[in-house]
């Protein structure tokens, strides 16, 4: 797909995500050459900068992310493209001299992509008021709005988002982001599973024990408080980025790559996930919250002594679940889930476990007991695909032991680009193929919910652990008892 020459409006443009991701991407960008001649960035910002003071800001933004080296001169090439406006997205006047400003002639591409890095509470105001002033208007150009998530707080507030955003852009305009699916290992699952035969016979419930989605951070909430209290580890993760990894781990092979083939198989598996009742929540989620602890030898506060949350908050910092695909290739395999933050190692990995072999073969040989094949996969920050098989030990004795094989995707000397930089080419090139369609937040949150419903009410306890841990006990989700949870990509002898 070509990409078109546009101007990207950054809505919320001095705050944290365009700075550590949006600036940094779109400067990688250029300097591959891959944004197209004439592109223009336009910032939104409430602070009275000058464009003097808005390129400093920009290049230390940019500085602080580079690479390699910073190169003076790509720089300069790219201030070329920026440009600021300071505006208060709450008035009227800032869309009106926005407008203003975006029809002078010959200045800015006609094609104009509003990245909407705000307050969730916000998308429906500055979309209605874009459009009072005529900047959906598709006349002289496509219009496309990024929408960053929380796409909602519930099902409810997200069918009520939707339905106000719908009077104002089609659904091909809206490109609402799930940076996960912009991770270069997540979208090699999707090579991995439909570019190689070798496994796809034995991907389903005759072969298949149950699957893991590990999501940990050594991190804290930093200073989100005031957004993370309101939400939690299953609004901020699970609902998004883990629902959708386990789509694309087991949904059917799509039809094409095309946007809207890939996207029904990812709403088919969602629709087929089996409810879980009220009252069977606590057998399938488990929350937790950290205390104080030690992360990577330092001491750290525990979540009630962070910034802005109150000394009360219930809030989980860990959450985890097991859910259940009623479909013809995975009934009755549990999926584990869980996500973190301050656990004891930064990292995501979805671990595969296959069923055991039958062990009538080796009945009078020293083999009591033989590990059970897994398939790794490293998404962040080991990226990896590693399956495990048992082999022999050498020497005399009939005794096994575990290897991996290895087929990780980038060699040492290629760079990993970040998630930010082919999602915002996407935009350009109007492929929505990794951008979330409604229908999948839809599900997502009716998959969510009962949890987050039974949560609000029991308001009394929740479990803690200490930072720097694994996460709380919460081995009751696991079916049988020999099974629990995989942290390692390495082989872990039992
Ligand atoms: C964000 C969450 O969507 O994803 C954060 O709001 C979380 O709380 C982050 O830390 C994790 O993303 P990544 O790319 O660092 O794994």
């Amino acid at each position: 797909m070509k990409a078109d020459p546009c101007t990207y409006v950054i809505f919320g443009a001095t705050g944290n995500l365009s700075r550590v991701k949006l600036m940094p991407a779109l400067y990688h960008l250029d300097i591959a050459k891959r944004l197209p001649e004439g592109t223009r960035i336009l910032a939104i910002g409430r602070r009275p900068w000058d464009q003097k003071k808005w390129l400093a800001e920009v290049r230390d933004m940019v500085q602080a992310k580079a690479r390699d080296d910073f190169d003076e001169s790509l720089f300069q090439r790219f201030s070329e493209r920026l440009q600021y406006h300071q505006g208060d997205i709450q008035q009227e006047q800032c869309y009106r001299e926005l407008a203003e400003l975006l029809n002078q002639k010959n200045k800015f591409p006609k094609n104009i992509a509003f990245y909407l890095s705000i307050s969730p509470s916000d998308f429906g105001r500055v979309m209605e008021l874009l459009s009072n002033n005529s900047l959906f208007d598709e006349e002289y150009g496509w219009r496309r709005v990024i929408i960053e998530k929380p796409f909602g707080y519930d099902l409810d507030s997200a069918e009520a988002l939707q339905k106000r955003i719908s009077h104002y852009l089609t659904e091909e305009q809206i490109y609402r982001i799930d940076h996960y699916l912009g991770k270069g290992m997540v979208q090699n699952v999707l090579v991995f599973r439909f570019a190689n035969v070798m496994l796809e016979p034995l991907w389903n419930r005759n072969y298949i024990d149950h699957i893991q989605i590990t999501h940990s951070e050594e991190i804290g909430i930093e200073s989100r408080g005031e957004y993370y209290n309101s939400a939690g580890a299953m609004r901020d993760m699970l609902q998004s980025h883990l629902l959708q990894l386990l789509t694309l781990v087991t949904m059917e092979p799509p039809v094409s790559m095309e946007a809207e083939a890939l996207r029904d198989e990812k709403v088919k598996v969602l629709k087929s996930i089996r409810p879980i009742p009220k009252e069977a929540v606590h057998g399938h989620a488990f929350r937790g919250q950290y205390a104080k602890g030690h992360v990577n030898g330092e001491k750290v506060n525990g979540y009630l002594q962070e910034d802005n949350v109150p000394a009360n908050s219930v809030t989980e910092t860990y959450a985890s679940m097991k859910l259940y695909i009623d479909n013809w290739r995975w009934r009755g395999v549990p999926f584990y889930m869980r996500t973190g933050k301050r656990m004891a190692k930064a990292q995501s990995t979805i671990s595969i476990c296959f069923r055991h072999p039958p062990l009538q073969f080796f009945r009078d040989t020293d083999v009591q007991c033989m590990n059970q094949n897994w398939v790794l996969l490293g998404i962040q920050p080991e990226e990896c695909i590693r399956i495990e098989m048992t082999v022999k030990e050498p020497g005399l004795e009939m005794s096994t032991r575990t290897r991996s094989l290895d087929a990780s995707f980038r060699n040492e000397d290629e760079k990993s680009i970040d998630a930010y930089e082919d999602l915002l080419l996407d935009v350009l090139k109007g492929d929505r193929s990794l951008f979330l369609r409604f229908d999948e937040v839809e599900y997502a949150w009716r998959i969510v919910d009962p949890i987050l419903q039974t949560w609000a009410i029991e308001r009394d306890y929740i479990a803690t652990y200490p930072a720097g841990s694994w996460g709380p006990e919460d081995s009751r989700l696991f079916d049988k008892s020999v099974q629990s949870w995989r942290s390692s990509l390495t082989p872990e002898c039992k």
